[in-house]
Formats: structure tokens, C-alpha cells, sequence
């Protein structure tokens, strides 16, 4: 495997996904936790960092277990760093070196550049720049105005790069990655769904042995994977349990328990809504609804449970993102939104917890889940938050304003998917606004609601920007809600990007 040293950058998880495109096995860590390097470890690449290595408080790690002993890859701080500690000199950037740049190769003879074009583009960002190398380093690569545009140590397989291969206009970056960890490392590119799968599997088998487990299905991907590989695993050990909150899609409880229970997952299907209604009546504040939706599935799936007899343990379908460690730059982070849905149910309940997706990137979760056969329904559905509609009914829910929202987002969701649009978006739903606005249809005055309508492309929900659509796909939308659900005289379309605005309105 390959370690990655986390200095901070923000794309740090974009290296280890790009290492693991090649179906090499790769781990993140804080660099001020450098875990055992063991003979698994093959190689180890420094990230990039908001810090400058002239900071007083920069970012240090010692690599003497590392550096001359395994292969060793810096990008940008991580190249600044090596040269830096080695006795080079690095400076603030007399031009500022952000964006598109074209780098040479001065050295052919580099594996790290080996098969890459004399020539490229790719993508610098950094304020600070390596002035003088150390003696023993030799430059590789240039570009117009950074001369280190990357080096090599001589007699080791060090090597560092102060522009972000990771990136996607990088064009050949994944390529000198490859390099790296396929031909420098020497990494069998083995780490493939199927392998993933035969190794999860049996790895679960010898820890659970012959204990019971429960797994609360959501409709999602992740916890549907998790479950089907558990199932592998432990087969008939598994209870999935599937709360309907009353805030889902139209029909969705049905349609999806009925899709788990032909995968041959033992499941439950639990209708909880009236309790959930009555705990959110008269609730309008958007953290207390998440905070009551939260509290009432763990009761609810608590309550489910305790009928399961012996049961060890809680499963559960985290991914690697939310595993990963940060490393904190500017301290903890401020809470936009509380996004645990579930927070708390291991302590209540007094069970071990599984997590067989721990590791994996939520493509990664698609890819092994269709290894394991999920049907695409489940596989390519856009994310959904766990409080569900509760969210998208602003102010006070009430399970009327629900089957309000439930047919108006019906009909855009069926709309998107009969034009051929809904893999094209990452996410979309329609909102439920709490003000009501004059209408006219026939001859009447109408007083009624408006729903507004949201779809954004992104890649992992942290930035979003919204979906340009067709005029004519929005005008068929709006007036098949308006004539089709009673209740809805207008609807508009929100057209706000993340940031400033957050995905969900609450
Ligand atoms: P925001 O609104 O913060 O949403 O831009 C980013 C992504 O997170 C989802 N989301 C949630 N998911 N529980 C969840 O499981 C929540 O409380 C929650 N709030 C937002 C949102 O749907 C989007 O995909």
C-alpha cells in the first residue's frame, strides 16, 4: 500500500483517489501520526499544505524511517518541505504561481516522467516557490517561471513536484502518479471491487463468527452496500431494519423494501411515521427538526432491535471521508449544519459497531456495489439527507404539507429521468416554501403554496453549482405540478451555487 502524509491541502483526498484509480490500495494520515511503516508500505507521498514551510508553526515531520528507505513523493508543500529540511532554500514566489502552466522535462531519464509528453499542462497553486535545491538534488522538470518544477535525490527514489498532479488539469498528472506508484513503488494493482469484496467478506466472517448483527437500511448506497456485503458474509445473521420517517419520496418505502427483500436481505420494514409527525408538530426551527428526527429513529430503531434476540452488533455504512482525520488549519470548523443523522445510536444501544465501507470512496462504494449486484435504481440514486422531506418543508411539517411535497417532487423526479437528465445531476429535489401567493385559475382567485426546485452538479456535496436546464424541460415541470397538485400555484427555480448557499434550504 501507499501512505499519504496530510499536511491540510484540500486535495489530498483527490491524491488518494487518483492512486486508487489504478487499483492501488492507499491509506491518508496526519503527518503528525505516521502510522507503522511495515513491509505492506511501499511508498509514501507528502500532500500539499495552506502552510508555508517557512512558517514558524509550519508543519514538520520527521522522515527518517522513510527517506532513502522506501520510495518517497512530495507535491508542492511536501516538495518545499523535503528540499527545505535538506538544506535548500524555498521563498515567497516572485510571480504569482497559481493556474495553468506549462512544465518541460529537463531529464529524461526520470521514471517519474517516463512515458509523459516533453511537454504539459498542468496546474500550480503556490505562494511559496524552491529557490536553491540542496546539493545533492537534481531538477527534472521545469516550467516557464519555476525552475524546480520537480527534482530528484540522487542514489534514492525521492522525488518531489511543486505543481498538483492530482488535479484534473493536470492532464498528464494521473499518468506520473501511475508512475509512481505502479512503476517506482512497485504496487500490484490488485485493489479492485471483486477483491475488495472476497477480502471484506472473509474478514467479516472470522470477526463476527457466528453473531448476530443489525444494520439500519436508509434506501441509500452506502448502507445498501454495506448490507449486501454483510449478507455475503453472515447471511441470515443480518437484519436490516428500514424505518419509514413519513418524510420519504412518494411510494419510496414500498418500492425500495420491496427491492431489498428480492436481493434476499432479511429485512424489517418498520412504519414510524405518525410518531414521527406528532414529535415534529409545531416544530419550525431547521436543528431542531434534525435533532427530533434524529432522536426518534434511534428510538424507533432501538424499540426494533431489542426484539432481535442476542444481538453483538450495529453495522453501519461509513464511508472513508468521514473517517478520514483531518488535519485543522484554522482550529475546528463551525457547524453549518448538524449532518449526523444517527449520532449517538452505538452509545444508547451497547453494541459493537462494523463498518465494512470504512475505507472506501463513495465511487468506490458504487463500484462494489455493483460487483454485488445492487440494482441501478438503488446504485445511481442522488443522495437523499436522512431527515428527508423534513428538510425540504420549511417552517412547521405536517403530514399534509408531506404529500404536498411528495407529488410535486414526483413529478420533476419522474420529469428528469423520462428526459434523460437525472444521471446527468447530482442531486435535485423539489422544496416546499412556507409562504402561500395569489393565483388565478379559471376564474377563481387561488391563495396557495409555492414549491421551488433545486438541482446542482458537484462531485462530493461540499461544492455545488446549480443545473443549467432547458427553458422548455422547467416550463413543463412547473405546469404539470401546477395543474396536477392541488395546493401549488407557483413554482420557481433556485439558482443559487454552494457556496453561498447550501444544497438543502435548511
Ligand atoms: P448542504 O445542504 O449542507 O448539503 O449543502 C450537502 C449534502 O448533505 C446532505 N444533507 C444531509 N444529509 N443528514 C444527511 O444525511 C442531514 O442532516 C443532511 N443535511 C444535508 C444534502 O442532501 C447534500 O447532499
Amino acid at each position: 500500500k501507499i501512505i499519504i502524509l496530510d499536511f491540510g491541502s484540500q486535495y489530498t483526498q483527490l491524491i488518494a483517489r487518483r492512486v486508487r484509480e489504478f487499483n492501488v490500495y492507499c491509506e491518508i494520515h496526519p503527518f503528525n501520526k505516521i502510522p507503522q511503516i511495515d513491509s505492506t508500505v511501499k511508498g509514501v507521498i507528502l500532500s500539499g499544505s495552506p502552510f508555508s514551510v517557512r512558517d514558524d508553526n509550519a508543519p514538520f515531520v520527521d522522515l527518517k524511517d522513510i527517506k532513502g528507505k522506501l520510495p518517497l513523493l512530495g507535491i508542492c508543500y511536501g516538495a518545499q518541505f523535503l528540499s527545505q529540511t535538506n538544506g535548500g532554500e524555498v521563498m515567497p514566489s516572485a510571480t504569482r504561481e497559481y493556474g495553468r502552466a506549462t512544465i518541460e522535462v529537463v531529464d529524461n531519464e526520470c521514471p517519474l516522467f517516463a512515458n509523459l509528453s516533453p511537454r504539459s499542462q498542468v496546474w500550480m497553486s503556490h505562494g511559496d516557490t524552491i529557490v536553491k535545491i540542496p546539493d545533492n538534488f537534481k531538477v527534472i522538470a521545469s516550467t516557464a517561471d519555476v525552475k524546480v518544477g520537480a527534482f530528484e535525490v540522487n542514489g534514492e527514489q525521492t522525488y518531489g513536484i511543486q505543481f498538483h498532479p492530482e488535479v484534473y488539469h493536470s492532464v498528464e498528472g494521473a499518468k506520473l502518479i501511475k508512475n509512481f506508484v505502479v512503476d517506482i513503488c512497485g504496487c500490484s494493482q490488485d485493489w479492485t471491487p471483486a477483491s475488495f469484496v472476497e477480502e471484506s467478506v472473509s474478514k467479516l466472517k472470522s470477526t463476527l463468527g457466528n453473531d448476530k448483527v443489525v444494520l439500519g437500511l436508509s434506501g441509500g448506497v452506502d448502507s445498501s452496500v454495506a448490507a449486501l456485503l454483510l449478507h455475503k458474509a453472515i447471511g441470515k445473521n443480518l437484519t436490516c431494519i428500514f424505518v419509514d420517517n413519513g418524510l420519504l419520496r412518494k411510494n419510496e418505502f414500498e418500492q425500495v423494501l420491496e427491492s431489498y427483500q428480492s436481493l434476499g436481505l432479511n429485512v424489517i420494514g418498520v412504519d414510524a411515521s405518525q410518531r414521527f409527525y406528532k414529535e415534529l408538530k409545531g416544530i419550525t426551527d431547521p436543528e431542531q427538526k434534525r435533532k427530533i428526527i434524529g432522536r426518534i429513529f434511534i428510538e424507533v430503531f432501538d424499540d426494533e432491535a431489542h426484539k432481535i434476540k442476542d444481538v453483538k452488533w450495529l453495522a453501519q455504512g461509513t464511508i472513508y471521508p468521514d473517517v478520514i482525520e483531518s488535519v485543522s488549519v484554522n482550529g475546528p470548523s463551525a457547524t453549518i449544519k448538524s449532518h449526523h443523522n444517527v449520532g449517538g445510536l452505538p452509545e444508547k444501544m451497547n453494541l459493537k459497531v462494523v463498518e465494512p465501507l470504512r475505507l472506501l470512496f463513495k465511487d468506490e462504494v458504487r463500484r462494489v456495489g455493483k460487483e454485488l449486484g445492487l440494482p441501478g435504481a438503488i446504485l445511481n440514486r442522488h443522495p437523499f439527507p436522512g431527515p428527508g422531506l423534513g428538510i425540504r418543508i420549511l417552517g412547521e411539517v405536517t403530514p399534509e404539507k408531506v404529500q404536498l411535497l411528495q407529488e410535486a417532487d414526483s413529478i420533476y423526479i419522474q420529469g428528469l429521468r423520462e428526459a434523460g437528465l437525472y444521471d446527468k445531476i447530482w442531486q435535485a429535489g423539489a422544496i416546499l416554501l412556507p409562504i402561500q401567493s395569489v393565483g388565478v385559475m379559471g376564474d377563481e382567485r387561488t391563495y396557495e403554496y409555492v414549491v421551488a426546485l433545486r438541482a446542482v452538479t458537484s462531485t462530493d456535496g461540499m461544492t455545488a453549482d446549480w443545473y443549467h436546464f432547458p427553458h422548455e424541460f422547467l416550463a413543463r415541470i412547473s405546469n404539470d405540478i401546477i395543474n396536477k397538485v392541488r395546493g401549488i400555484n407557483r413554482v420557481v427555480y433556485d439558482i443559487s451555487s454552494k457556496p453561498p448557499a447550501t444544497i438543502e434550504w435548511e
